[in-house]
């Protein structure tokens, strides 16, 4: 008998829907949020507003395109967090009326353990090479920068984390300080191939362990543009590329210096990267070149569901629906929810 989960993802700026059947997409759905650009960032009260407006479109969306009615859905996984409160609301009392209306079982989701496992996502007439356990995995996104040890699809251990700024909030704000609009990470990947890496140099993080570090980076990369702008005014439309390609060689040396430390502690050599970050050119050079020096076998999803997206919340909802974890119609959503 087939298992059909919709998933419903609004943790951030996001709102999505996707129907997964035994693995496989059938739909996935996004409604970005045009809003936040204005304010170089999400702003959490527009946010949860936009969510109420694309909930129910974007759920229909996805129906229609898997070519489902309502009465084909098994079950709905909802994100529980972590994320924005106010956004978490909004999917999980969609998620929560869905429910029950159908009288089917809810599913909570951790969005964190949705990344990693948006890894397993299968595709009609595409092959995937998914990673087998354990695995490492790399979660650099807008809030998270995690090292995490998969030992099984629901067994999951945080070995590092950021003590401060996730590594796309670098790229963001750092974006934000040389004038680009948010989220600032793509432009600046793409500036970056035409620029110098080696131009400039900005602070990196002392810390030992597996712990990551963006606030030093970020405070130096503001001090050396402001001042560099004071003595020579038309500074960074000059010098953007060259800035932009610095900016990353930093923060993608960090995350590989981490993750080749969490590589060697653990004993693992299959790694895998996810989160919205991931899509960045740089990081996955670096990988690559890392693989070949160390022999790693390394997982980088595809681009569509690196970002934010539900396809990764029903694919989560289908292996906890194998395992008959359900939720009761009390959860309320979590900004903090550790893995
Ligand atoms: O996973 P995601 O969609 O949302 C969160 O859960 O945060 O990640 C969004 C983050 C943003 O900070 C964005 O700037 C960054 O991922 N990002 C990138 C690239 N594409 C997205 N950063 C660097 N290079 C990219 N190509
Ligand atoms: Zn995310």
């Amino acid at each position: 008998m087939s298992i059909t989960i919709l998933g419903i993802e609004s943790s951030c700026d996001d709102t999505s829907a996707a129907v997964i059947r035994d693995g496989y997409i059938l739909s996935n759905t996004i409604s970005d949020q045009e809003v936040h650009k204005a304010y170089g960032g999400v702003v959490p009260e527009l946010a949860s507003r936009a969510h109420q407006q694309n909930i129910i479109p974007v759920v229909e969306r996805s129906l229609k395109m898997a070519g489902l009615n309502q009465q084909e859905i098994d079950a709905v996984a909802f994100t529980r967090g972590p994320g924005l409160l106010g956004s978490l609301l909004v999917g999980t009392s969609f998620a929560k009326g869905f429910a029950l209306a159908r009288q089917i079982p809810l599913i909570e989701v951790n969005h964190l353990q949705a990344h990693v496992l948006a890894h397993f996502i299968l595709e009609k007439g595409l092959a995937r090479n998914t990673p087998g356990f354990p695995f490492l995995c790399l979660l650099v996104s807008g809030g998270h920068t995690e090292l995490i040890v998969v030992k099984d699809y629901l067994v999951m251990e945080n070995i590092g984390r950021t003590i401060d700024d996730a590594a796309g909030e670098a790229f963001d704000k750092c974006g934000k300080v040389v004038g680009l609009s948010y989220p600032a990470g793509p432009q600046i990947d793409k500036l970056a191939r035409e620029g110098n890496p080696k131009a400039y140099r900005f602070a990196r993080p002392r810390l030992k362990g597996l712990d990551f570090s963006f606030s030093g980076l970020k405070t130096s990369f503001l001090y050396s543009v402001r001042d560099s702008v004071k003595e020579t005014p038309g500074f960074v439309k000059k010098n953007l590329p060259d800035l932009a390609a610095s900016l990353q060689y930093t923060i993608v040396e960090i995350l590989i210096e981490r993750l080749e430390e969490a590589a060697k502690s653990t004993g693992i050599d299959q790694i895998a990267v996810a989160g919205g970050v991931s899509a960045n050119s740089g990081l996955r050079e670096a990988l690559r070149k890392k693989s070949a020096e160390k022999g790693w076998e390394i997982y980088i999803p595809e681009l569509r569901y690196t970002t934010d997206n539900a396809a990764m919340i029903a694919m989560t909802g289908y292996f906890k629906y194998l395992k008959k974890q359900f939720t009761k119609m009390d959860a309320v959503p979590v900004a903090r929810f550790p893995i």
